[in-house]
């Protein structure tokens, strides 16, 4: 058995986690009292709330209640999101974000931000991510986990709220966003690739990273498009790739490694068991793969509790967990110093 601790003491970095999706209960309380909004329904713990927005969604029994439980999850980001009305607390959270990181082991992150969730923002766009980056700064100086910010597109949105965000992105150049993305539920929004691929060319012709939400709410049809109409450098998920064998293939050859979140899964019903997850599979065909938390406090996990996972589920050994965290560091937006320093 491969216990947390030694995983915790590995240098690691991790590459699919929305800040959205870090908030503790504590953080969301103090934020509802400053904000004077009310809790939706009773909250005793974090699971309370999410439930809430998934049955309100339609979904009884709430994030676990199956894949169609992404869309009322993805409404209870926008809930808490809705909360931060000010840069203290934009830089706030941002801060606290790097501390949770350094507490798992972690010495550098590729986070991301959609706006669309932040709708209490009274700001523009450019404040938001100033904010934020405000905090993260703040961390590293004071010696916790390095943060870099992926912005996300949406996938309901249009293709000329994509190509506008875009364009500010490349003209205004934030400090610490370095790539541009893509979440959201493909169920909502039907395929995508076509809509999105000026957007996506725009950015990688302007030297920004590329990472796609793929393979998780769709089949293996939206990685292929993230491959080869979004440019994608990294897919996010990407598990179900393993439908396609010419993918699979694929993604090997071309070293593109997947952003895997084994928990996330299970508890948005994309898989039943670790046993009928193919993660497992997919590393031993040749896939890069890294393992994350995607949204660590309403999922209830931790990073090393990730990769224990895989180890218990897997027969994953010590070497194992040295290689995902080798990997986690090459598979990711860090610079190359950063890189060569932490492997
Ligand atoms: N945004 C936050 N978590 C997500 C997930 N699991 N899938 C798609 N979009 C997301
Ligand atoms: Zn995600």
């Amino acid at each position: 058995r491969v216990d947390e601790n030694s995983i915790r003491l590995l240098p690691k970095a991790e590459v699919h986690v929305h800040l959205e999706g870090t908030f503790e209960l504590a953080d969301l309380l103090e934020l509802a009292k400053e904000s004077k909004v009310a809790l939706p329904g009773p909250a005793a713990t974090l699971f309370d709330i999410d439930t809430h927005f998934a049955e309100s969604a339609g979904h009884p029994g709430g994030a676990g209640a199956g894949a169609a439980g992404l869309s009322g999850f993805l409404r209870f980001l926008d809930w808490e999101c809705g909360l931060i009305r000010t840069a203290a607390q934009a830089a706030r959270t941002a801060y606290r974000f790097a501390a949770r990181q350094s507490a798992s082991g972690i010495r550098y992150t590729d986070v991301i931000i959609n706006p669309t969730h932040w709708s209490g923002w009274p700001g523009t766009i450019d404040s938001l991510f100033d904010a934020l980056a405000q905090g993260f700064a703040e961390a590293e100086q004071d010696g916790l986990c390095q943060v870099q910010m992926a912005l996300s597109l949406l996938r309901t949105q249009t293709r000329a709220e994509a190509t506008g965000v875009v364009e500010w992105l490349v003209e205004a150049r934030p400090a610490r966003v370095i790539a541009l993305s893509v979440d959201g539920n493909e169920r909502e929004s039907g395929r995508t690739g076509e809509k999105f691929a000026e957007a996506f060319t725009m950015a990688r012709d302007a030297g920004l990273r590329r990472t796609v939400h793929a393979g998780e709410s769709s089949g293996p049809e939206g990685v292929w498009d993230a491959l080869l109409l979004l440019h994608a450098e990294r897919i996010d998920h990407g598990v179900r790739s393993i439908e396609d064998p010419r993918l699979v293939d694929y993604i090997a050859e071309h070293g593109i490694p997947l952003d895997v979140c084994p928990r996330s899964n299970l508890t948005l019903g994309v898989y039943p068991d670790m046993e009928r997850h193919p993660l497992a599979e997919l590393r031993e065909r040749g896939v890069i793969v890294t393992v994350n938390t995607d949204d660590p406090a309403p999922i209830g996990t931790r990073l090393e509790s990730e990769w224990a996972l895989c180890a218990d589920s897997y027969g994953w050994d010590e070497n194992d967990m040295i290689d995902l965290a080798r990997t986690s560091i090459a598979a990711s937006f860090a610079t190359p110093e950063l890189k060569a320093s932490l492997l």
